[in-house]
């Protein structure tokens, strides 16, 4: 077979995206014909509808009977930042970064918060070494660096009788990785990534010595109405009902019952994870089996189930920045991968979503055409020269 003969099969569905990630493959705009529209959410059935989201989440993530779960505005950032407005200053602050949007929390801390926070570091590719980290300090972390592939095996390393608090931005790991809640105090993501649902809306997941640093401690900086969760010092219990701050798009919250329905149909967590774990494997293989490309994450232990991020490293490549756009522009003009490129701020590549909503048929699917996109470009790369 000549070489640049492109693969006999495509992917059913071509959507890899990091987020919004594909939708459930149950999903159907007119399944969502129920949704309480053009009804306050306040209603009977709109609260009825909110608190099924809560009740979902908490079966299908296995959340202890005695942690707190919220829907709060902005999505995970308003999410995550919530927990760092609200929570942090009161003990020394510990930030992990391993990606963007953990460095974000960091430039947050630093020069939004302006708290003498110890940050630790670690490059593309790799996390931080986290029996150095100071467990009693507040640590901020991200489970799953959505931009660089990789992410915390596990939570053994967290100490139970920690005095600080972990706040944990999961939103790419959560419904995908099983997420120790006994370790974690603060637990953020949003409906867009694993379950394939709808940006703007966050959750929360509060332990219960997050519930007691809220009631204990008043931070000495301002807290706009969209972070507040306590009123005179006590936890607005409202919220984790389903009482939101503000007002929720109803169609995302059926939306979002819609992907626990069908997370809960396949046997929950553990098939969510196994469907995350079969895809990551597929990417894995074709990795092992290809000269030229490789995964960003140096350790197998740490390298992501979901956003598997994978580099060139064919010695022909002249300008890997150009080649990795070259490459994911074919995938797209063929239909065979949407929104594969790597992220913005990350070393050149292609980031391929392996997350529970992807079938594991497609990755395998996309596999040789990324094996054919990467040859055409270097042959074409060849001809120019
Ligand atoms: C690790 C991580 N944190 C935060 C965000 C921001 O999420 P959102 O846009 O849902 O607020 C993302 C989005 O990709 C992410 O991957």
């Amino acid at each position: 077979m000549d070489d640049l003969t492109p693969p006999a099969t495509r992917p059913a569905n071509p959507r890899f995206s990091s987020g919004p990630c594909a939708k459930p493959p149950v999903f159907r705009l007119d399944a969502l014909a129920d949704a309480p529209l053009g009804r306050s959410h306040r209603a009977a059935v709109g609260k009825a509808r909110l608190k099924a989201a809560i009740d979902g989440t908490r079966e299908i993530l296995g959340v202890p009977a005695d942690y707190r779960i919220a829907i709060v505005p902005a999505s995970d950032t308003g999410a995550y930042e919530m927990a760092m407005w609200t929570m942090l200053g009161a003990r020394p602050v510990e930030m992990l970064a391993w990606e963007s949007f953990g460095a974000g929390w960091v430039t947050d801390a630093i020069k939004q918060l302006k708290l003498d926070a110890v940050v630790r570091e670690a490059p593309y590719g790799e996390i931080v070494d986290l029996s150095a980290v100071n467990w009693d300090a507040d640590v901020c972390f991200t489970w799953n660096g959505t931009t660089s592939g990789v992410r915390v095996p596990t939570g053994d390393v967290i100490p139970a009788d920690r005095a600080g608090l972990t706040l944990c931005d999961a939103t790419s790991a959560a419904f995908a990785m099983d997420l120790p809640w006994d370790k974690l105090d603060v637990t953020t993501f949003s409906w867009q990534k694993v379950l394939g649902g709808e940006g703007a809306h966050g959750m929360i997941i509060l332990s219960p010595r997050a519930v007691a640093r809220l009631e204990s401690y008043t931070p000495p900086w301002p807290l706009p109405k969209i972070f507040r969760l306590t009123k005179g010092g006590k936890l607005i219990e409202g919220i984790f009902k389903g009482e939101t701050i503000n007002t929720p798009s109803m169609l995302c919250v059926e939306d979002y019952l819609l992907a626990l329905d069908w997370a809960r149909s396949i046997g929950g967590l553990p098939a969510l994870v196994a469907r995350a774990e079969a895809n990551a494997g597929a990417v894995a293989r074709f990795v092992a089996a290809t000269p030229g490309i490789g995964n960003l994450a140096r350790d197998p232990a740490t390298a992501s189930t979901t956003s598997v991020c994978l580099t060139f490293t064919d010695p022909a490549i002249r300008d890997a920045a150009a080649f990795a756009k070259a490459v994911a522009k074919r995938l797209e003009a063929e239909g065979v991968a949407l929104d594969v490129g790597a992220y913005r701020d990350a070393p050149p590549g292609l980031r391929i979503w392996c997350g529970s909503t992807v079938e594991t048929a497609d990755i395998e699917a996309l596999m040789p055409w990324i094996g054919w996109a990467m040859r055409a470009e270097i042959a074409a790369q060849s001809a120019d020269a």
